[in-house]
């Protein structure tokens, strides 16, 4: 009988995104029921699919390579009274299936006793209950006899669940895997979930989460003393668990700004990158055990001793809260900007405060996003790019930017690269060099945008730049069919 595996699941044993099998859903080429699949439809729809071929086979061969065995148990496979645990839960499922399989086997024994007995006893019934008892004899010899075609799908998933556990989060509803050494925290951002948190080193309480079902591990130290009733009530840090078994739990998300604490932290400089001539990347790392907490599209100010400070789009995705990346643009950012510039080194440490601003992703408007990038606007439509690539949304994401330099794409490649990788992410870079006014750069932009996916007309669109873009480009989206609603602007 074909079993029914969850939607992540089953995309993470095909080796493909979720976003890819949720639309074949909904193009009708593969039924859900429940939120699940089943096994026999998904081996029929990708009929090539073998064990040994999958990421998962491929990644418990390399644990038994020696080459390979340090990286693997240091990235892939959780603790290992994580792993202990898991398998004594999978031993636990075995153990209830055979006790089962025990039990029907007797009660079919017990049934041919049965039928034996009323057949010398009601000479009457003796000829019906004889072809009963061959007819059960011929279908028990049939089972037993037949070579019983593993579903490989099945023991790929019995796998998967030693390696990572499914987490589905209430109220939203969202899911997630863990995997290796990850918490629950951790695995969460790294889903692109904005589940509230504090210090992520099990101080302050603010990651507390309820487990609806299934069991949790603690495996970091936290000095924060949950109370009794909490304790009671099933609540966990979820800065300091991992999950043993498939867990359901209740917590929080942050859906606007007003979610997210004002911080002050201090991080140091890890890189200083030049990406042109005139675009430099400041990459900072906070602390382990203070990190940023922020949305995607949000901004911080930055400041360094003696040298201002400036506020600046944050160009890179929450589900890495301690790798913050900037695009910070020569002779903008005043004398922060010029430190940068000039004399900044890794190394060095840099206050961080906010994040500010509501440029924020529309999670729930349901829609494509086209993206809409002038100059140095890249920045904080990266963050929301990467926040949604996280999330693996199935919707169609466009990225229409546009340079006024020859060099202006200055992330050229990165953008191809989700292009060749992503079937449902699109790249059109337009050079606006040589454009007249500001104005006739974005009707290029806009221009070549709609000649190259007029359907784009009903996405949400985000757009990102310097103010000069901004406003002409709203004006040309409006009078090419764009409702103002759809129109999420900001200037940078
Ligand atoms: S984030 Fe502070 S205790 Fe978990």
């Amino acid at each position: 009988m074909p079993q029914q595996l969850a939607l992540s699941r089953a995309a993470k044993l095909i080796g493909i995104s979720r976003a890819t099998l949720q639309k074949r859903i909904k193009d009708g080429g593969l039924h859900s029921f429940d939120g699940t699949i089943s096994t026999d439809e998904l081996l029929q729809l990708y009929p090539d699919l073998k064990l040994e071929e999958s990421g998962l086979f491929e990644q418990t061969r390399k644990i038994k390579e020696e080459a390979f065995r340090r990286r693997i148990m240091d990235h892939a496979l959780p603790a290992k009274e994580v792993l202990a645990e898991r398998l004594f839960e999978q031993g636990m499922e075995l153990n209830d299936i055979k006790q089962h399989l025990q039990h029907y086997h007797t009660l079919v024994v017990g049934l041919q006793d049965r039928i034996h007995e009323l057949a010398e006893s009601s000479p009457a019934a003796k000829s019906t209950l004889d072809k009963l008892d061959q007819w059960l004899e011929r279908e028990l010899r049939q089972v037993l006899g037949e070579e019983q075609k593993p579903d490989s799908l099945a023991v790929m998933d019995a796998m998967l669940k030693v390696m990572s556990a499914h987490v589905s989060l209430q109220p939203s509803g969202r899911d997630f895997f863990i995997e290796g050494n990850d918490t629950l925290l951790e695995a969460a951002l790294k889903a692109g979930l904005a589940l509230n948190y504090g210090c992520s080193s099990g101080n302050c309480g603010l990651c507390k989460a309820r487990v609806i079902s299934g069991q949790v591990m603690r495996t970091r130290h936290s000095d924060y003393v949950l109370s009794d009733p909490e304790k009671q009530q099933g609540y966990t840090l979820m800065c300091c668990h991992t999950a043993v078994s498939d867990l359901t739990i209740e917590a929080l998300e942050a859906t606007s700004a007003s979610d997210i604490p004002r911080q002050q932290l201090t991080a140091r400089v890890k890189a200083l990158t030049p990406l042109n001539n005139s675009m430099m990347m400041l990459h900072l790392q906070t602390p382990r055990s203070h990190r940023l907490r922020f949305l995607a599209g949000q901004s911080v100010t930055l400041g360094y001793v003696n040298a201002g400070s400036g506020e600046f789009p944050i160009a890179s995705c929450p589900c890495n809260d301690r790798d913050l990346q900037f695009h910070i643009e020569r002779g903008l950012g005043g004398t922060f900007g010029e430190k940068v510039w000039n004399g900044l080194k890794p190394g060095e440490n840099i206050t961080v405060y906010g994040p500010w601003g509501d440029y924020l992703f529309n999670d729930d408007a349901q829609n494509s996003s086209l993206f809409i990038a002038f100059d140095r606007g890249f920045a904080p439509i990266k963050s929301l790019l990467e926040h949604s690539m996280a999330r693996e949304s199935n919707d169609d994401m466009v990225l229409a930017w546009g340079a006024s330099a020859a060099d202006g794409h200055y992330m050229n490649n990165l953008c191809r690269a989700w292009d060749d990788a992503l079937e449902n992410f699109h790249y059109l870079p337009v050079s606006m060099d040589g454009a007249a006014s500001a104005q006739a750069g974005t009707a290029q932009v806009v221009e070549k945008l709609l000649d190259n996916f007029p359907r784009t007309r009903r996405f949400e669109v985000y757009l990102a730049g310097p103010e000069d873009y901004i406003a002409p480009a709203m004006s040309q989206l409006m009078a090419a069919g764009f409702s103002k609603s759809q129109l999420t602007p900001i200037v940078v």
